[in-house]
């Protein structure tokens, strides 16, 4: 069930001509299978970019890009779908407000012909901490987190090894970060799922991931372990800043 990711070289540019723009010159890093890998940086830094390329969003990159060693550009879009999802920072923006939960979990198994569909949602649902009664809700009968939850529900339909998370809890109240960051590291922990998450949040980092990159005008500065953080063992100045500006941040909070 897990998979390993691996990029290699991987760069982009936007635009032609004198408007080009290389957002990525050229990034590489491994996740090991089950391993929860973040991304963090400033805004504008690429990370966002970078998990485009992986779920191939956009596929105007360059370089490798492999998933358990079978590069992704190769996948038919059936087997892309069924292992990598992603979810993304804003939950009013990624449901369509008059699709039903039903509706938004039903098309992902109708579009690749699966059978059960209702157990199927059924168990996607209560997986995500959601009465089955809420199949029958639409977005704007849910709170922010019940349809992070909702997006959350939509990603494991079709049962994938790898989740690519932008930002999932930025858009939403500081109460209930904590419990969609809870709800990802128990989902984690009992399917084994390798995740690429994209966060500002070197505490969230802290809660639930096992590396970080560091990323500054799209190249990754630094790849630390977790246990870099509480005493500051970066040794790029920009990766060093980040985290010191975050423990003070911590400590004065
Ligand atoms: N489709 C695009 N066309 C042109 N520039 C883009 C496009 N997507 C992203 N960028 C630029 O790439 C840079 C990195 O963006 P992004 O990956 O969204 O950063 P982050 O997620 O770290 O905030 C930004 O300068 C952004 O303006
Ligand atoms: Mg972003």
């Amino acid at each position: 069930m897990s998979v390993s990711v691996e990029t290699r070289d991987v760069s982009i540019t936007f635009g032609t001509g004198p408007a080009a723009v290389r957002v990525l010159p050229s990034v590489s890093f491994s996740v090991s299978p089950g391993e929860c890998f973040a991304l963090v940086g400033e805004s504008g830094s690429g990370k966002s970019t970078v998990l485009r390329c992986i779920s191939m969003l956009t596929d105007i990159w360059a370089g490798d890009i492999l998933i358990d060693g079978k590069p992704v550009r190769e996948m038919p879009l059936i087997e892309r779908c069924r292992t990598l999802q992603m979810v993304f920072q804003d939950p009013y923006g990624s449901l369509h407000p008059r699709q039903s939960v039903r509706t938004v979990l039903s098309e992902p198994l109708v579009i690749h012909r699966l059978g059960d569909r209702e157990e199927r949602m059924r168990k996607a649902i209560t997986d995500v901490g959601l009465p089955v009664s809420f199949l029958d809700r639409f977005p704007h009968q849910l709170s922010g987190g019940q349809r992070q939850r909702v997006a959350i529900a939509r990603a494991l339909i079709l049962e994938p090894s790898l989740l690519l998370l932008d930002e999932p809890t930025s858009a939403l109240d500081v109460s209930v970060q904590a419990e969609i960051l809870n709800l990802l590291q128990r989902l984690r922990e009992e399917r084994g799922f390798t995740y690429i998450m994209v966060t500002h949040d070197l505490a969230v980092v802290d809660h639930m991931c096992d590396r970080f990159a560091v990323m500054l005008g799209g190249e990754i500065t630094e790849v630390l372990p977790r246990e870099a953080i509480p005493a500051n063992g970066a040794t790029h100045p920009y990766a060093r800043e980040l985290i010191g500006a975050s423990l003070e941040y911590e400590s004065a909070h």
